[in-house]
């Protein structure tokens, strides 16, 4: 039977450029989706752009612009990052498209079939940056302004003709579903967060606008645009061509396997999310994941705040490689995380140049000196040989589970530790010093060539463009890198030529040494 691995970023409000966030959020999808491609599974990987509502229309009004060639601009430079970061997407999907209008004008119906919606009044405080809304227990005053306590942005009043969604009756089915399913908000702190809020009770949710036009029109009533969020999580769904549910891609990719996204929008996507899903009478994703935040000192960086840091800047300086590596590497997956140019340099010098470049480029050149430029043949594994082979052996289903769990911290720890293992094991074993026994050299250097293999292998979903440079050695293309290979240690056909291959990374020298 076919595996299948359906993937999902956020989407990104177009109403700035994208930023180290966006960014961060996008590469540790394509981690996923990498991974599991290497593991044999189907793969759909969504991103794209959330166009609608009055933060884009603001943003638009700003500079004079239209608010669909305002989005086309914007939304380009997303699509521009995804090129940039080397993400496997296999769809961008925007708002404004018509068929993911379609899908969400299909889903209000059947929520308005199944009398889960009905028209009122709104009246209370809406934050246009976070295009949320908050009771007064959420919002706080500071210097005469009111904010929201959590995100810290600006709350205006609202008062207006809306139509609701019955939230407060899926209150019990949600909780329900988080207890049978214990995974489907991770990490568990923030599952904790989710449940409370669920559990002190879930008020109706405004679910349209009237006092501006830039949405998608509630089918029945053209006074009344969608709520921008109800509108934005369609995307998940239209992605896969719903309402068509006989569709190939609905039928094989939904439920989503895993909805990667920020910590701050948890709510959106654990409570209202599986909510409507619910009214609809539709399966719920199988898993959300909020993770932490990249800051700039103490604070989240966003534009709002004005301490962004532009990737394409520091891919520019250092390479794009550097950059996934090291987002993977230091923020520690699930929580927080500091960038620092110091440590960038740090993990560039001593993790990528000279643990994993210079053991490439050693045992590579050691080869070609010492073994005709070959995969030996005559070998025979020793003890030590396979303490170090048995290690990937021995791990393999726990990796994979690992990366179920998305426990990204464990499997680059296991590469840091490989890479660490494995100089250690070429150092120890001295193949220089063996040229009087030739087969106990020729096993050595194997050892070493299979685990460089190996973890070149692991490093693909990280790395993608520099393990493929390094795979260049054994001629191994993208279409050779199975993961589950990483168990074979006789995966290197035997006399096969092995090649030379260029610098993998130039060492940093520090500004600050
Ligand atoms: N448009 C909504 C998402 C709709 S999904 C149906 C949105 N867009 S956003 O552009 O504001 O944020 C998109 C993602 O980027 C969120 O997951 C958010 O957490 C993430 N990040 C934005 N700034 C961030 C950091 N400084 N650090 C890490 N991720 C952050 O919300």
């Amino acid at each position: 039977m076919d595996k299948n691995f359906y993937i999902t970023t956020p989407i990104y409000y177009p109403s700035a450029k994208p930023h180290m966030g966006h960014a961060y959020s996008s590469i540790i999808a394509d981690f996923f989706a990498r991974f599991k491609r290497i593991d044999n599974f189907n793969v759909i990987f969504l991103t794209g752009t959330d166009e609608h509502g009055l933060k884009i229309q603001r943003a638009a009004e700003k500079k004079n612009m239209d608010p669909l060639k305002f989005c086309n601009e914007i939304s380009k430079t997303f699509e521009d990052l995804s090129q940039t970061l080397n993400l496997t997407n296999t769809d961008f999907i925007r708002t404004t498209e018509i068929r993911h209008k379609e899908s969400v004008q299909y889903l209000w119906k059947e929520l308005e079939k199944n009398d889960d919606i009905y028209l009122s009044k709104y009246s209370g405080w809406y934050s246009v940056s976070d295009e949320a809304f908050y009771g007064e227990d959420e919002i706080e005053e500071i210097n005469g302004v009111k904010q929201s306590i959590q995100s810290k942005s600006k709350v205006e009043w609202m008062d207006e003709e809306s139509y609701f969604f019955r939230l407060s009756k899926w209150e019990k089915p949600l909780l329900d579903y988080y207890k049978k399913n214990p995974d489907f908000i991770l990490p568990n702190s923030r599952k904790n967060e989710v449940i409370s809020f669920v559990k002190s009770g879930l008020k109706d949710l405004s679910v349209s606008r009237k006092s501006f036009t830039w949405g998608i029109k509630v089918p029945s009533n053209n006074d009344h645009v969608i709520y921008v969020w109800l509108d934005a999580l369609t995307n998940y769904l239209s992605a896969l061509n719903y309402p068509n549910t006989n569709d190939k891609l609905y039928k094989n990719f939904w439920p989503a396997d895993l909805h990667l996204i920020g910590k701050d929008i948890l709510r959106f996507h654990a409570v209202y999310w599986p909510a409507f899903l619910l009214a609809a009478k539709l399966p719920l994703p199988k898993k959300v994941y909020g993770h932490g935040w990249i800051l700039s000192g103490e604070e989240k960086m966003s534009k709002s705040k004005g301490n962004i840091l532009d990737p394409i800047k520091i891919i520019e300086e250092y390479g794009l490689d550097p950059l996934r590596y090291y987002l993977i590497k230091e923020v520690s997956f699930g929580n927080d995380g500091n960038i620092s140019q110091e440590r960038l340099e740090d993990c560039i010098n001593s993790d990528l140049a000279n643990n994993f470049g210079n053991l490439c480029q050693r045992v590579t050149a050691f080869t070609i000196k010492n073994c005709g430029s070959k995969v030996p043949k005559d070998i025979k594994f020793e003890k030590e040989d396979l303490n170090i082979l048995d290690r990937y052996k021995n791990n393999l289903s726990k990796i994979r589970e690992k990366i179920n769990n998305q426990d990204i911290n464990f499997y680059i720890e296991f590469i840091v530790n490989s890479l660490f293992e494995a100089n250690k094991y070429f150092n120890d074993q001295e193949p220089w010093n063996k040229k009087d026994n030739q087969l106990r050299l020729n096993t050595i250097v194997y050892t070493t060539l299979e685990i460089v293999r190996k973890i070149c292998f692991m490093l693909y979903p990280i790395i993608p463009q520099t393990s493929l440079n390094a795979l260049k050695i054994f001629d191994i293309k993208e279409k050779g890198i199975n993961f589950s290979t990483i168990d074979n240690h006789s995966f290197l056909k035997k006399d096969k030529k092995i090649n030379k291959i260029d610098i993998l990374f130039k060492k940093i020298e520090k500004k600050s040494e």
